[in-house]
């Protein structure tokens, strides 16, 4: 996989993978749209709610960076995420993200979270267990009525149409909690249209700089 390291309006990094040419994140800011898409209108949305404990899926761990802002976005509420990924970025890559450095954050964090092996799981706070899955989403066997959040974070619908099909979105539709949601940067009217045909309420929170609106989807 041919990576390249960009750093966008924000100051943070991201990567572009040059085979597809698309980048992980918006080049207006990495950390900003995050931080936009699924901290603030997945987790914060969420935790408005009160639960005892949240499971979280993440479709594609890439850099780490939504679980290491879910990390350190809350100390009050345990959090067991599941991350999957089909293609982990090596060490000489993950060792080089600013993540820690932009967010004045622990990084020993940041990289325990790539540090952990893939297909186990471990406690990496008091209040944040990881598990890790390597494989492709289309592959992997998904539990019924388990997640409360998905963060659906597979690169775009012209990049990858196998990710965004009605086949798959229903199986995540299966996985996720009657009241749970998925959110995405992702706000094509197709997609929107298969969220709706599948049972999801489609919300459409304002997006971050670059985007007009972003989905959640609540089953
Ligand atoms: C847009 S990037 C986002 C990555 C990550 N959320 C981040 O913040 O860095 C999409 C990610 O999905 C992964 N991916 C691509 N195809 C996949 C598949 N079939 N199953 C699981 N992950 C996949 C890519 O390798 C990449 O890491």
């Amino acid at each position: 996989m041919a990576l390249q390291l960009i750093t966008t309006k924000d100051g943070s990094h991201t990567l572009r993978n040059t085979e597809i040419n698309d980048t992980y994140h918006s080049i207006h800011g990495a950390i900003q749209e995050s931080r936009h898409v699924f901290i603030n209108e997945g987790l914060g949305h969420l935790l408005n709610e009160s639960p005892s404990k949240i499971d979280i899926l993440e479709v594609g761990f890439g850099t780490g960076l939504n679980a290491y802002l879910t990390l350190l976005f809350q100390d009050q509420i345990r959090i067991e995420y599941t991350a999957i990924e089909a293609f982990p970025i090596s060490e000489d890559i993950y060792s080089q993200l600013n993540y820690g450095i932009v967010l004045g954050a622990d990084r020993d964090h940041f990289q325990k979270l790539h540090q952990l092996n893939w297909h186990q799981s471990a406690d990496i706070t008091d209040w944040f267990s990881l598990s890790k899955i390597h494989g492709r989403i289309e592959q992997i066997e998904l539990p019924s009525d388990h997640f409360d959040l998905v963060y659906y974070d597979a690169f775009g619908p012209e990049k990858q149409p196998e990710m965004w099909t009605i086949a798959l979105l229903e199986r995540l539709a299966i996985t996720i909690k009657p009241g749970g949601s998925l959110v995405t940067y992702c706000s094509k009217g197709q997609f929107q249209r298969d969220l709706k045909t599948l049972g999801f309420r489609v919300e459409l929170p304002p997006g971050p700089p670059g985007k007009f609106e972003i989905v959640r989807a609540v089953k």
